[in-house]
C-alpha cells in the first residue's frame, strides 16, 4: 500500500510551533517515524508538506493513480480551503483528514472543517498518533481477512 502523506501550512514547523499544543517532535522526526511505521507494514509513505494552498491541490491531484491513499493534515487550510475540498472531491485516492490537536477544544474557527466531507473521516486530538491511527484504518480495510490481520469493525 502507497501512503501519500499531506501536511499544509506551518507544519513544518513541528516541534517549534506551539510545543505545549503540537508537541515537541519536528515534521522530520514525524516524517521519518511514519516511513517505518509504513514499512513495518509492507508499505510505503511519502510525506509532502507546503505552506501554499495551490502546491497542497497540486499534491493531491498528481496523487490520483499513484498512491493508495491520503492522510493529510490541511493545518488552517481545513477551516476554509473549499478548493483543497474540490480536489479531494476529484481524484480517486481516499483521504482520512488529521489533526494533531483537539480542533473541538479550541476556538470557534477551527471547529468547522470544510474539508472533511470529502474525507473517509477525520482524527483528531491524539497527537502525532493521530496519523498512524489513520494508515492503520486503511492498512487494516487493505488487508482484512489475510493472516495475522485483524479485520475492522463496521
Ligand atoms: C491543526 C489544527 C488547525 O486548526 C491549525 O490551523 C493547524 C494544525 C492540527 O493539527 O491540530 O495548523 O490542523
Amino acid at each position: 500500500m502507497k501512503f501519500l502523506i499531506i501536511n499544509g501550512p506551518n507544519l513544518n514547523l513541528l516541534g517549534k510551533r506551539e510545543p505545549g499544543i503540537y508537541g515537541e517532535n519536528s515534521y522530520e522526526s514525524l516524517c521519518a517515524r511514519l516511513k517505518d511505521f509504513a514499512a513495518a507494514h509492507g508499505a510505503t509513505a511519502e510525506c509532502f508538506q507546503s505552506n501554499h494552498e495551490g502546491a497542497v491541490i497540486d499534491a493531491i491531484h498528481a496523487a490520483d493513480g499513484v498512491y493508495d491513499a491520503i492522510v493529510m493534515n490541511p493545518g488552517a487550510f481545513t477551516h476554509y480551503s473549499y478548493a483543497i475540498l474540490d480536489a479531494l472531491k476529484a481524484v480517486d485516492v481516499p483521504c482520512i483528514e488529521v489533526h494533531i490537536s483537539n480542533v473541538h477544544q479550541r476556538e470557534e474557527f477551527r471547529h468547522r472543517s470544510v474539508t472533511a466531507p470529502a474525507c473517509v473521516g477525520q482524527i483528531c486530538g491524539l497527537g502525532l498518533y493521530g496519523y498512524e491511527a489513520a494508515m492503520s484504518y486503511f492498512l487494516l480495510k487493505e488487508n482484512a481477512g489475510k493472516e495475522n490481520f485483524h479485520t475492522p469493525l463496521p
